[in-house]
């Protein structure tokens, strides 16, 4: 083998090394927001399932006089549904909304604002069960 062949094979080696080393070591991908909230709601609302599941009939929107009683008040977000009675009055985003929503599905609205961890461990609190409407 003659040197300018040596060298160019010794090229070679030297680039697809250096190539699967830059492969293996670049700097990941930095997760969106978006992202880092999906994996938020999935590890803190995922354990807190405990086998209960509500139907339509038990999560309804209220007439005006349900709503003045003491009593359960419903939401459901992302498949869940949690009791918002008592944290209604101390919700930051105001009472109304949550009020607005009770007894139907908030997923895109709760979305919308990507609810902090420290948000979604408070409805840990709320969680109630699973819902199925077509049960
Ligand atoms: C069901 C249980 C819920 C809990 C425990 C909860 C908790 C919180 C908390 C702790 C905050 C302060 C900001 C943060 O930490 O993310 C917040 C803000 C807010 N929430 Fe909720 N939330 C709930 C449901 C909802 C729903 C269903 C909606 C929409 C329909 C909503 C709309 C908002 C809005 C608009 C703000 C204010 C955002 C701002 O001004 O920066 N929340 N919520």
């Amino acid at each position: 083998m003659n040197d300018t062949k040596k060298l160019l094979i010794g090229a070679a080696v030297v680039s697809i090394t250096a190539g699967a080393v830059y492969c293996l070591l670049r700097p990941h991908k930095k997760p969106s927001a978006q992202e880092l909230y999906a994996a938020s709601v999935k590890k803190i609302l995922e354990p807190c399932d405990n086998g209960k599941v509500l139907t339509s009939k038990d999560v309804q929107p209220p007439c005006k006089d349900d709503l003045k009683g003491a009593g359960p008040k419903y939401i459901i977000v992302h498949g869940r549904v949690f009791d918002v009675e008592h944290y209604m009055s101390n919700h930051p985003g105001g009472a109304d909304i949550l009020r607005d929503q009770i007894g139907r599905d908030a997923t895109e609205e709760f979305d919308v604002i990507m609810h902090s961890p420290e948000a979604l461990e408070e409805m840990v609190g709320l969680y109630v069960g699973m819902y199925n409407p077509l049960k």
